[in-house]
Protein backbone atom coordinates (compact mmCIF):
# COMPACT_ATOMS: atom_id res chain seq x y z
CA UNK A 1 0.00 0.00 0.00
CA UNK A 2 1.92 3.08 -1.70
CA UNK A 3 -0.74 5.44 -1.69
CA UNK A 4 -1.48 6.56 1.71
CA UNK A 5 -3.58 9.55 2.02
CA UNK A 6 -1.76 12.14 3.90
CA UNK A 7 -3.67 13.24 6.87
CA UNK A 8 -2.86 17.08 7.95
CA UNK A 9 -3.92 18.96 10.94
CA UNK A 10 -3.70 21.73 12.91
CA UNK A 11 -1.90 21.80 16.23
CA UNK A 12 -3.96 21.58 19.44
CA UNK A 13 -4.36 24.65 20.87
CA UNK A 14 -3.73 23.71 24.22
CA UNK A 15 -6.27 26.67 25.13
CA UNK A 16 -9.25 24.89 23.25
CA UNK A 17 -12.04 22.90 25.39
CA UNK A 18 -12.40 20.74 22.38
CA UNK A 19 -11.23 17.17 23.07
CA UNK A 20 -8.18 16.21 20.90
CA UNK A 21 -9.28 12.43 21.75
CA UNK A 22 -12.61 12.38 19.92
CA UNK A 23 -9.84 11.52 16.42
CA UNK A 24 -8.89 8.18 17.00
CA UNK A 25 -5.73 8.39 14.55
CA UNK A 26 -4.52 11.62 16.04
CA UNK A 27 -4.89 10.56 19.49
CA UNK A 28 -2.90 7.12 18.45
CA UNK A 29 -0.49 9.03 16.96
CA UNK A 30 0.46 10.84 20.57
CA UNK A 31 0.79 7.22 22.10
CA UNK A 32 4.16 6.00 22.97
CA UNK A 33 3.43 2.86 21.48
CA UNK A 34 2.89 4.73 17.89
CA UNK A 35 6.04 6.95 18.63
CA UNK A 36 8.31 4.24 19.67
CA UNK A 37 6.92 1.27 18.05
CA UNK A 38 8.63 2.93 14.70
CA UNK A 39 4.93 3.25 12.35
CA UNK A 40 4.37 -0.44 13.78
CA UNK A 41 1.35 0.52 15.44
CA UNK A 42 -1.69 0.72 13.23
CA UNK A 43 -5.28 0.62 13.54
CA UNK A 44 -4.61 -3.04 12.21
CA UNK A 45 -2.45 -4.17 15.07
CA UNK A 46 -5.65 -3.63 17.35
CA UNK A 47 -8.55 -4.02 14.64
CA UNK A 48 -9.60 -7.14 12.44
CA UNK A 49 -11.45 -5.01 9.88
CA UNK A 50 -13.72 -7.90 8.95
CA UNK A 51 -14.65 -8.84 13.03
CA UNK A 52 -15.52 -6.67 16.27
CA UNK A 53 -15.70 -8.45 18.91
CA UNK A 54 -18.54 -8.23 20.87
CA UNK A 55 -18.56 -5.72 24.31
CA UNK A 56 -18.43 -8.45 26.38
CA UNK A 57 -15.47 -9.83 24.87
CA UNK A 58 -13.69 -6.64 23.98
CA UNK A 59 -11.21 -6.63 26.76
CA UNK A 60 -9.89 -10.26 26.40
CA UNK A 61 -9.80 -9.63 22.54
CA UNK A 62 -7.68 -6.34 22.75
CA UNK A 63 -5.68 -7.75 25.78
CA UNK A 64 -3.90 -10.24 23.60
CA UNK A 65 -3.05 -7.94 20.82
CA UNK A 66 -1.52 -5.60 23.32
CA UNK A 67 0.84 -8.82 24.53
CA UNK A 68 2.25 -8.55 20.98
CA UNK A 69 4.51 -6.48 21.94
CA UNK A 70 4.20 -6.04 25.64
CA UNK A 71 4.86 -8.94 28.58
CA UNK A 72 2.38 -8.52 31.58
CA UNK A 73 5.22 -8.01 33.59
CA UNK A 74 5.81 -4.46 31.47
CA UNK A 75 3.24 -3.14 33.61
CA UNK A 76 4.54 -1.68 36.84
CA UNK A 77 1.05 -1.11 38.67
CA UNK A 78 0.40 -3.76 41.41
CA UNK A 79 -0.83 -6.88 40.42
CA UNK A 80 -3.70 -7.29 42.93
CA UNK A 81 -5.14 -3.90 41.48
CA UNK A 82 -4.93 -5.43 38.06
CA UNK A 83 -6.37 -8.76 39.13
CA UNK A 84 -9.72 -6.88 40.82
CA UNK A 85 -10.52 -5.81 37.09
CA UNK A 86 -13.65 -7.01 35.31
CA UNK A 87 -12.03 -9.29 33.63
CA UNK A 88 -8.95 -10.11 35.43
CA UNK A 89 -5.71 -7.74 34.33
CA UNK A 90 -7.84 -6.22 31.23
CA UNK A 91 -4.90 -3.63 30.13
CA UNK A 92 -7.34 -1.84 28.23
CA UNK A 93 -9.96 -0.58 30.86
CA UNK A 94 -7.21 1.64 32.28
CA UNK A 95 -5.03 2.26 29.61
CA UNK A 96 -7.67 3.20 27.19
CA UNK A 97 -10.56 4.20 28.74
CA UNK A 98 -13.56 5.38 27.64
CA UNK A 99 -14.75 9.21 27.27
CA UNK A 100 -17.90 11.07 27.29
CA UNK A 101 -18.11 12.72 23.82
CA UNK A 102 -18.54 15.98 24.72
CA UNK A 103 -20.41 17.00 21.35
CA UNK A 104 -23.26 13.81 21.43
CA UNK A 105 -24.61 13.18 24.38
CA UNK A 106 -24.90 9.37 25.96
CA UNK A 107 -21.69 8.25 23.96
CA UNK A 108 -18.19 7.28 24.51
CA UNK A 109 -15.26 6.81 22.60
CA UNK A 110 -12.07 4.92 23.59
CA UNK A 111 -8.89 7.10 24.81
CA UNK A 112 -6.74 6.22 21.56
CA UNK A 113 -4.19 7.63 23.55
CA UNK A 114 -2.63 4.86 25.44
CA UNK A 115 -1.67 6.00 28.72
CA UNK A 116 0.61 5.38 31.30
CA UNK A 117 -1.55 7.18 33.30
CA UNK A 118 -4.70 9.27 33.00
CA UNK A 119 -3.26 12.56 34.16
CA UNK A 120 -0.22 12.25 32.08
CA UNK A 121 0.37 15.28 29.99
CA UNK A 122 0.30 15.41 26.20
CA UNK A 123 3.54 15.16 24.52
CA UNK A 124 4.99 18.63 22.94
CA UNK A 125 4.09 17.33 19.67
CA UNK A 126 0.69 17.58 19.75
CA UNK A 127 1.64 21.23 20.48
CA UNK A 128 3.57 21.82 17.30
CA UNK A 129 3.06 21.81 13.53
CA UNK A 130 5.47 19.38 12.71
CA UNK A 131 6.00 20.07 8.90
CA UNK A 132 8.17 23.12 9.32
CA UNK A 133 6.87 25.83 8.12
CA UNK A 134 3.31 24.53 6.85
CA UNK A 135 1.21 25.12 9.80
CA UNK A 136 0.68 21.59 9.89
CA UNK A 137 0.79 18.81 11.95
CA UNK A 138 1.27 14.76 9.48
CA UNK A 139 -1.04 13.49 11.51
CA UNK A 140 -0.05 10.10 9.41
CA UNK A 141 3.85 10.44 9.21
CA UNK A 142 5.79 7.56 10.42
CA UNK A 143 8.08 8.40 13.40
CA UNK A 144 11.59 8.59 12.26
CA UNK A 145 10.91 9.20 8.52
CA UNK A 146 11.07 12.34 6.68
CA UNK A 147 8.21 13.98 6.94
CA UNK A 148 7.34 15.49 3.20
CA UNK A 149 4.34 16.81 1.90
CA UNK A 150 3.85 17.22 -1.97
CA UNK A 151 3.45 20.92 -2.37
CA UNK A 152 0.06 20.35 -4.52
CA UNK A 153 -0.85 18.32 -1.59
CA UNK A 154 -0.53 21.12 0.91
CA UNK A 155 -1.94 24.03 -1.60
CA UNK A 156 -4.87 22.08 -1.87
CA UNK A 157 -5.30 21.65 1.77
CA UNK A 158 -4.70 24.98 2.51
CA UNK A 159 -7.89 25.79 -0.19
CA UNK A 160 -9.55 23.87 1.66
CA UNK A 161 -9.33 25.69 5.15
CA UNK A 162 -9.62 29.17 2.83
CA UNK A 163 -12.92 27.56 1.65
CA UNK A 164 -13.65 27.15 5.45
CA UNK A 165 -12.94 30.38 6.26
CA UNK A 166 -9.76 29.72 8.38
CA UNK A 167 -8.19 32.65 7.17
CA UNK A 168 -4.75 32.22 9.37
CA UNK A 169 -3.90 29.95 6.30
CA UNK A 170 -3.86 32.39 3.91
CA UNK A 171 -0.03 33.62 3.87
CA UNK A 172 0.72 29.77 3.70
CA UNK A 173 -1.49 29.47 0.64
CA UNK A 174 0.35 32.98 -1.41
CA UNK A 175 3.29 31.92 -0.09
CA UNK A 176 3.12 28.39 -0.87
CA UNK A 177 1.89 29.88 -4.27
CA UNK A 178 4.37 32.02 -4.67
CA UNK A 179 7.79 29.60 -4.29
CA UNK A 180 5.75 27.03 -7.12
CA UNK A 181 5.28 30.06 -9.22
CA UNK A 182 9.79 30.35 -9.68
CA UNK A 183 9.49 26.67 -9.74
CA UNK A 184 7.51 26.72 -12.56
CA UNK A 185 5.21 24.11 -11.41
CA UNK A 186 3.09 22.57 -14.11
CA UNK A 187 0.66 20.99 -12.36
CA UNK A 188 -2.84 21.29 -13.32
CA UNK A 189 -4.29 22.27 -9.68
CA UNK A 190 -1.53 24.34 -9.28
CA UNK A 191 -1.85 26.54 -12.56
CA UNK A 192 -5.55 26.81 -11.65
CA UNK A 193 -4.54 28.47 -8.59
CA UNK A 194 -2.00 30.54 -10.71
CA UNK A 195 -5.00 31.81 -12.48
CA UNK A 196 -7.65 32.74 -9.71
CA UNK A 197 -4.28 34.60 -8.14
CA UNK A 198 -3.97 36.26 -11.55
CA UNK A 199 -7.54 36.87 -12.25
CA UNK A 200 -7.95 38.65 -8.61
CA UNK A 201 -5.16 40.88 -9.27
CA UNK A 202 -6.47 42.41 -12.47
CA UNK A 203 -3.72 40.46 -14.41
CA UNK A 204 -6.26 38.77 -17.06
CA UNK A 205 -3.40 38.14 -19.73
CA UNK A 206 -1.48 36.01 -17.20
CA UNK A 207 -4.99 34.58 -16.12
CA UNK A 208 -5.39 33.64 -19.42
CA UNK A 209 -2.25 32.18 -20.20
CA UNK A 210 -2.31 29.57 -16.95
CA UNK A 211 -6.18 28.83 -17.98
CA UNK A 212 -4.43 27.85 -21.50
CA UNK A 213 -1.67 25.84 -19.85
CA UNK A 214 -4.57 23.72 -18.26
CA UNK A 215 -6.52 22.88 -21.25
CA UNK A 216 -3.74 22.57 -24.03
CA UNK A 217 -2.50 19.41 -21.42
CA UNK A 218 -5.68 18.27 -22.69
CA UNK A 219 -7.29 18.43 -18.98
CA UNK A 220 -10.59 16.30 -18.89
CA UNK A 221 -12.17 18.26 -16.02
CA UNK A 222 -15.14 20.37 -17.46
CA UNK A 223 -13.90 22.97 -14.85
CA UNK A 224 -10.56 23.61 -16.08
CA UNK A 225 -12.83 24.66 -19.48
CA UNK A 226 -15.41 26.85 -17.31
CA UNK A 227 -11.95 28.70 -16.02
CA UNK A 228 -11.03 29.52 -19.01
CA UNK A 229 -14.09 30.78 -20.35
CA UNK A 230 -14.30 33.18 -16.96
CA UNK A 231 -10.96 34.21 -17.81
CA UNK A 232 -11.57 34.75 -21.55
CA UNK A 233 -14.49 36.65 -20.84
CA UNK A 234 -12.71 39.08 -18.71
CA UNK A 235 -9.93 39.88 -21.95
CA UNK A 236 -13.58 40.37 -23.87
CA UNK A 237 -12.95 37.19 -26.17
CA UNK A 238 -16.04 35.50 -26.48
CA UNK A 239 -15.18 33.55 -29.41
CA UNK A 240 -12.39 32.25 -27.58
CA UNK A 241 -15.41 31.44 -24.92
CA UNK A 242 -17.31 29.59 -26.74
CA UNK A 243 -14.81 27.31 -28.38
CA UNK A 244 -13.51 26.63 -24.83
CA UNK A 245 -16.80 25.50 -24.16
CA UNK A 246 -17.81 23.39 -26.87
CA UNK A 247 -14.65 21.30 -25.93
CA UNK A 248 -15.73 21.15 -22.84
CA UNK A 249 -19.15 19.90 -23.75
CA UNK A 250 -16.71 17.19 -25.65
CA UNK A 251 -15.68 16.07 -22.44
CA UNK A 252 -18.70 16.30 -20.33
CA UNK A 253 -22.08 16.44 -22.44
CA UNK A 254 -24.08 15.71 -19.48
CA UNK A 255 -22.74 19.03 -17.45
CA UNK A 256 -25.99 21.21 -17.28
CA UNK A 257 -23.79 23.98 -16.17
CA UNK A 258 -21.57 24.13 -19.48
CA UNK A 259 -24.58 24.50 -21.43
CA UNK A 260 -26.32 27.58 -19.36
CA UNK A 261 -22.76 29.40 -19.85
CA UNK A 262 -22.25 28.32 -23.27
CA UNK A 263 -26.27 29.58 -24.31
CA UNK A 264 -25.18 33.04 -21.87
CA UNK A 265 -21.99 33.98 -24.73
CA UNK A 266 -23.73 33.14 -27.46
CA UNK A 267 -26.92 35.14 -26.29
CA UNK A 268 -23.68 37.77 -25.17
CA UNK A 269 -22.40 37.66 -28.82
CA UNK A 270 -26.15 38.25 -30.24
CA UNK A 271 -26.45 34.96 -31.87
CA UNK A 272 -29.39 33.59 -30.63
CA UNK A 273 -30.20 30.94 -32.97
CA UNK A 274 -27.23 28.95 -31.42
CA UNK A 275 -28.40 30.34 -28.02
CA UNK A 276 -31.56 28.12 -28.39
CA UNK A 277 -30.14 25.83 -29.98
CA UNK A 278 -27.38 25.45 -26.73
CA UNK A 279 -30.26 25.56 -24.76
CA UNK A 280 -32.82 22.99 -26.39
CA UNK A 281 -29.91 20.03 -26.29
CA UNK A 282 -29.38 21.22 -22.64
CA UNK A 283 -33.28 20.90 -21.88
CA UNK A 284 -33.25 17.71 -23.55
CA UNK A 285 -30.84 16.39 -20.80
CA UNK A 286 -31.99 18.22 -18.06
CA UNK A 287 -35.71 19.03 -18.31
CA UNK A 288 -36.24 20.18 -14.83
CA UNK A 289 -33.04 23.09 -15.43
CA UNK A 290 -34.73 26.47 -14.27
CA UNK A 291 -31.66 28.31 -14.92
CA UNK A 292 -32.35 26.68 -18.95
CA UNK A 293 -35.90 26.83 -18.24
CA UNK A 294 -35.77 31.17 -18.07
CA UNK A 295 -32.95 31.57 -20.81
CA UNK A 296 -35.68 29.73 -22.51
CA UNK A 297 -37.92 32.14 -21.62
CA UNK A 298 -35.89 35.06 -22.71
CA UNK A 299 -34.67 33.73 -26.17
CA UNK A 300 -38.15 33.59 -26.83
CA UNK A 301 -39.19 37.23 -25.76
CA UNK A 302 -35.80 38.27 -27.88
CA UNK A 303 -36.94 36.15 -30.89
CA UNK A 304 -40.76 37.81 -30.90
CA UNK A 305 -39.17 41.35 -30.74
CA UNK A 306 -37.03 40.76 -33.95
C1 LIG B 1 2.98 -2.26 17.91
C2 LIG B 1 3.46 -2.55 19.26
C3 LIG B 1 2.60 -2.08 20.42
C4 LIG B 1 1.30 -2.41 20.70
C5 LIG B 1 0.33 -3.27 19.88
C6 LIG B 1 0.99 -1.81 21.97
N1 LIG B 1 2.08 -1.10 22.42
FE1 LIG B 1 2.22 -0.10 24.19
N2 LIG B 1 4.07 0.55 23.72
C7 LIG B 1 4.81 0.12 22.63
C8 LIG B 1 6.13 0.74 22.70
C9 LIG B 1 7.24 0.51 21.69
C10 LIG B 1 6.14 1.55 23.86
C11 LIG B 1 7.26 2.45 24.39
C12 LIG B 1 8.42 1.68 24.98
C13 LIG B 1 7.98 0.64 25.99
O1 LIG B 1 7.42 0.99 27.05
O2 LIG B 1 8.22 -0.54 25.71
C14 LIG B 1 4.84 1.41 24.47
C15 LIG B 1 4.47 2.06 25.64
C16 LIG B 1 3.32 1.77 26.36
C17 LIG B 1 2.94 2.38 27.61
C18 LIG B 1 3.71 3.46 28.36
C19 LIG B 1 3.07 4.76 27.94
C20 LIG B 1 3.71 5.99 28.48
O3 LIG B 1 3.22 7.06 28.12
O4 LIG B 1 4.70 5.91 29.23
C21 LIG B 1 1.76 1.82 27.98
C22 LIG B 1 0.96 2.12 29.23
C23 LIG B 1 1.38 0.88 26.94
N3 LIG B 1 2.36 0.87 25.97
C24 LIG B 1 0.24 0.11 26.98
C25 LIG B 1 -0.24 -0.62 25.89
C26 LIG B 1 -1.54 -1.26 25.87
C27 LIG B 1 -2.50 -1.27 27.04
C28 LIG B 1 -1.68 -1.83 24.64
C29 LIG B 1 -2.87 -2.56 24.12
C30 LIG B 1 -4.15 -1.83 24.14
C31 LIG B 1 -0.48 -1.53 23.89
N4 LIG B 1 0.37 -0.81 24.68
C32 LIG B 1 -0.24 -1.94 22.60
C33 LIG B 1 4.36 -0.71 21.62
C34 LIG B 1 3.09 -1.26 21.51
C1 LIG C 1 -3.76 -0.46 20.84
C2 LIG C 1 -4.99 -0.98 20.35
C3 LIG C 1 -5.82 -0.13 19.41
C4 LIG C 1 -5.39 0.54 18.30
C5 LIG C 1 -4.00 0.61 17.71
C6 LIG C 1 -6.57 1.13 17.69
N1 LIG C 1 -7.67 0.86 18.43
FE1 LIG C 1 -9.58 1.46 18.09
N2 LIG C 1 -10.23 0.57 19.79
C7 LIG C 1 -9.41 -0.12 20.68
C8 LIG C 1 -10.20 -0.51 21.84
C9 LIG C 1 -9.69 -1.27 23.04
C10 LIG C 1 -11.52 -0.04 21.61
C11 LIG C 1 -12.75 -0.23 22.51
C12 LIG C 1 -13.46 -1.46 22.07
C13 LIG C 1 -14.64 -1.81 22.93
O1 LIG C 1 -14.61 -1.52 24.13
O2 LIG C 1 -15.61 -2.37 22.39
C14 LIG C 1 -11.49 0.62 20.29
C15 LIG C 1 -12.61 1.19 19.71
C16 LIG C 1 -12.58 1.82 18.48
C17 LIG C 1 -13.75 2.39 17.83
C18 LIG C 1 -15.18 2.36 18.38
C19 LIG C 1 -15.51 3.70 19.01
C20 LIG C 1 -14.78 3.93 20.29
O3 LIG C 1 -13.98 4.90 20.33
O4 LIG C 1 -14.95 3.19 21.27
C21 LIG C 1 -13.31 2.94 16.67
C22 LIG C 1 -14.15 3.69 15.63
C23 LIG C 1 -11.88 2.71 16.57
N3 LIG C 1 -11.47 2.02 17.69
C24 LIG C 1 -11.12 3.14 15.53
C25 LIG C 1 -9.73 2.99 15.47
C26 LIG C 1 -8.90 3.56 14.42
C27 LIG C 1 -9.42 4.37 13.25
C28 LIG C 1 -7.62 3.20 14.71
C29 LIG C 1 -6.36 3.59 13.97
C30 LIG C 1 -6.18 5.02 13.84
C31 LIG C 1 -7.65 2.43 15.94
N4 LIG C 1 -8.94 2.34 16.36
C32 LIG C 1 -6.54 1.90 16.54
C33 LIG C 1 -8.07 -0.40 20.52
C34 LIG C 1 -7.26 0.09 19.52
C1 LIG D 1 -5.61 -1.65 37.15
C2 LIG D 1 -5.29 -0.94 35.94
C3 LIG D 1 -4.20 -1.53 35.03
C4 LIG D 1 -4.26 -2.69 34.30
C5 LIG D 1 -5.37 -3.72 34.27
C6 LIG D 1 -3.04 -2.72 33.54
N1 LIG D 1 -2.27 -1.63 33.79
FE1 LIG D 1 -0.50 -1.16 32.97
N2 LIG D 1 -0.29 0.39 34.24
C7 LIG D 1 -1.23 0.83 35.13
C8 LIG D 1 -0.70 1.94 35.90
C9 LIG D 1 -1.45 2.73 36.97
C10 LIG D 1 0.63 2.12 35.45
C11 LIG D 1 1.63 3.12 35.99
C12 LIG D 1 2.23 2.48 37.21
C13 LIG D 1 3.40 3.29 37.75
O1 LIG D 1 3.16 4.37 38.23
O2 LIG D 1 4.53 2.81 37.55
C14 LIG D 1 0.85 1.15 34.41
C15 LIG D 1 2.01 1.06 33.66
C16 LIG D 1 2.12 0.32 32.48
C17 LIG D 1 3.20 0.41 31.53
C18 LIG D 1 4.38 1.37 31.62
C19 LIG D 1 5.45 0.76 32.45
C20 LIG D 1 6.67 1.66 32.52
O3 LIG D 1 7.75 1.20 32.17
O4 LIG D 1 6.49 2.84 32.87
C21 LIG D 1 2.94 -0.50 30.54
C22 LIG D 1 3.82 -0.78 29.31
C23 LIG D 1 1.72 -1.16 30.87
N3 LIG D 1 1.23 -0.63 32.06
C24 LIG D 1 1.12 -2.13 30.10
C25 LIG D 1 0.04 -2.88 30.50
C26 LIG D 1 -0.46 -4.05 29.83
C27 LIG D 1 0.13 -4.60 28.54
C28 LIG D 1 -1.53 -4.50 30.53
C29 LIG D 1 -2.35 -5.74 30.26
C30 LIG D 1 -1.61 -6.98 30.10
C31 LIG D 1 -1.73 -3.60 31.66
N4 LIG D 1 -0.75 -2.64 31.62
C32 LIG D 1 -2.73 -3.71 32.59
C33 LIG D 1 -2.51 0.32 35.29
C34 LIG D 1 -2.95 -0.88 34.72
Amino acid sequence: MNEVAVLLKTPVDPNSPQSPLLEHYYSMSLSRCFRESKGKLGCQSCHDPHMQPATAEAPIYFRARCLRCHSEKDCTAPIEARQTQNPADACTNCHMPKQPVLTVSHSTLTNHRIVRTADEPLPDIAFKATLPGTGYIHVNALPGVKNEVAPVVLLQAYRRELIGSHLQFKDYYFNLLARLAKARAADPFVLSAFAQKALSDGDIDHAVSYARQITSQGSPMPNDYLLLDQVLAESGDLNGCIEALQKALTIAPYNNFVYQRLAMRQFQLGDLSAAEQTIRRGLELHPEDSALREMQDEATRQGLGH
